[in-house]
């Protein structure tokens, strides 16, 4: 299975998918990592292993439509099956959504349908997990249907909420589920791919 994936920030879950690709533990290819943000580290982690890296972003196509076009015929050239939104802050546009239509899958740290939606990103979801007195949070991996955080829900994890935990104490720990659950999914995925 070849895999394109796009990121922001940090990408320490693109870091696991790496790993678990050089390890074994899935059967699977980073053909391409795209980012809008040029400074984004994932950029970085790709690029230290080989992986073809491109910036896009609003700086360097200010059209959106321009942006949305650019974006699907980089996933077009590198001949993916499979797109990993993988803390990818950014919508996807309508050409990108279409064209790869039941073959794009985001991560979202927890669990869907609650805390999720427009707003609902980094250390703010695990705010509003604590701040509703939740007991149980986690991570999904779902379809990508359009919408933020809606489609179809592919696995999820369950993380205990401890009653002293902070955002960040709770995010840290999701986060360490969370990249188990992409590479699983992944996995998953990737088996019925080659059958
Ligand atoms: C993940 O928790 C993901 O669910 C969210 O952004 C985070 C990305 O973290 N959308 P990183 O950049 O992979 O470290």
């Amino acid at each position: 299975m070849r895999i394109a994936a796009l990121a922001s920030h940090g990408g320490s879950i693109l870091q696991a998918v790496i790993d678990a690709i050089e390890n074994h533990t899935l059967d699977a290819s980073l053909v391409l990592v795209i980012s809008n943000n040029s400074r984004a580290r994932a950029l970085q982690r790709a690029a230290r292993h080989a992986i073809p890296t491109l910036h896009l972003s609003g700086k360097t196509h200010p059209d959106p439509v321009a942006l949305d076009e650019a974006i699907a015929s980089a996933l077009t050239r590198c001949g993916c099956d499979l797109v990993l939104l993988a803390g990818y802050m950014k919508r996807l546009g309508p050409v990108t959504l279409r064209r790869f239509d039941g073959r794009i899958i985001n991560t979202h740290p927890a669990l869907l349908p609650k805390h999720g939606g427009q707003g609902h990103f980094g250390r703010r979801v695990h705010e509003a997990v604590l701040a509703a007195g939740e007991r149980v949070s986690g991570a999904t991996v779902h379809w990508v249907d359009g919408d933020y955080d809606s489609g179809a829900i592919i696995a999820q994890s369950r993380v205990p909420v401890k009653p002293d935990d902070t955002a960040k104490s709770l995010e840290d720990r999701v986060k360490v589920a969370e990249r188990k659950l992409v590479v699983e999914s992944l996995a998953e995925l990737a088996h019925r791919t080659s059958n």
